[in-house]
């Protein structure tokens, strides 16, 4: 029997910027009565190019901040480079908080290979992780992965992506396709979650002998998984008026206009952190009108 208790408290999805919005696009589209508070650390963009220690300390004291403002149900790091980097830490930091990592899907990639090549794509701190190898042998050992770092990606999504034509988005993922082809790759994992704004562009890069994988179903089911377990639902109510889903960006300068179409795209209200969480114990009058009461 499934004890059903009603917990309208939100689910928090992170990345360093808008990487983890299609992830949290896809599970709020399977989940549609979930409340979600996305955030973008746009102060410590990127993280690809940062010392594990240093992500270690930046997502536990801006994690600190996002649990005593949204206290949410479950968090999802919508990010591979602070997931390999921070996710055992942050677990450690707040035992109370269920939290799901995204790492490459090198599973599927790897047990697909039939020429026993697989490429991972992702930041500098991902593909020199020993996380990815690890997986890689553990399920496959025979095959051979290809890590390419592509912080120049990472840049064109979060920066040019919108203004970008189909010409120029083709021009920055297929130089990468080519890379993994002439090595003799035959499955690719896009092991950095800002590439999912690319993906149409990587799967026609890299038909008809290359296999594109992510990860993006199975953090949903994953995040499914942690709300529906222990014979519990931890399922919001159904039919909530306005959900009020939020997009919360980090940083003290003023927002530039792009995260209002982000937040636009997405169905999502956009707030800076600083005004729901001013420092220094000055409350700016926007915060008044939007955390108090609304997560218990
Ligand atoms: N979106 C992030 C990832 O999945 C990282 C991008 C960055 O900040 O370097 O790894």
């Amino acid at each position: 029997m499934i004890i059903c208790i009603m917990d309208n408290r939100p689910v928090l999805f992170l990345d360093s910027g808008i990487g983890g919005l299609p992830y949290c696009h896809h599970f709020h589209r399977h989940n549609p009565a979930e409340r979600l508070v996305y955030v973008a650390d746009r102060a410590y963009f990127p993280y690809g190019p940062r010392e594990q220690g240093e992500l270690i300390g930046l997502l536990i004291a801006l994690m600190t901040r996002l649990m005593r403002l949204f206290n949410p149900k479950v968090g999802v790091l919508a990010c591979n480079t602070a997931s390999v980097s921070a996710l055992a830490a942050l677990r450690e930091a707040f035992p109370g908080l269920p939290l799901v990592g995204t790492v490459p899907a090198i599973k599927p990639a790897v047990l697909e290979s039939r020429k026993q090549r697989t490429g991972v794509l992702g930041t500098e701190r991902t593909i020199t992780d020993p996380y990815v190898m690890k997986l890689a042998a553990r399920y496959r050992p025979e095959c051979t992965v290809m890590g390419i770092a592509a912080p120049d990606l990472v840049e064109f999504v979060e920066h040019r992506h919108t203004l970008a034509d189909d010409e120029e988005r083709r021009q920055v993922v297929v130089p990468y396709i080519e890379r993994f082809r002439a090595a003799g790759v035959d499955t690719v994992v896009l092991g950095c979650t800002h590439f999912l704004f690319l993906l149409e562009e990587f799967r026609a890069a890299a038909v008809p002998d290359i296999g594109v994988h992510d990860s993006i179903a199975g953090i949903s089911h994953r995040v499914e998984a942690l709300l529906d377990r222990d014979e519990k639902t931890m399922r919001s109510q159904e039919n909530q008026e306005d959900p009020l889903n939020m997009l919360v960006v980090t940083g003290e300068a003023p927002l530039e206009p792009s995260w209002q179409s982000r937040a636009d795209a997405f169905g999502l209200v956009l707030h800076r952190l600083e005004d729901l969480d001013p420092p220094r114990g000055v409350l700016h009058p926007q915060a008044l009108t939007i955390p108090a009461g609304i997560y218990p």
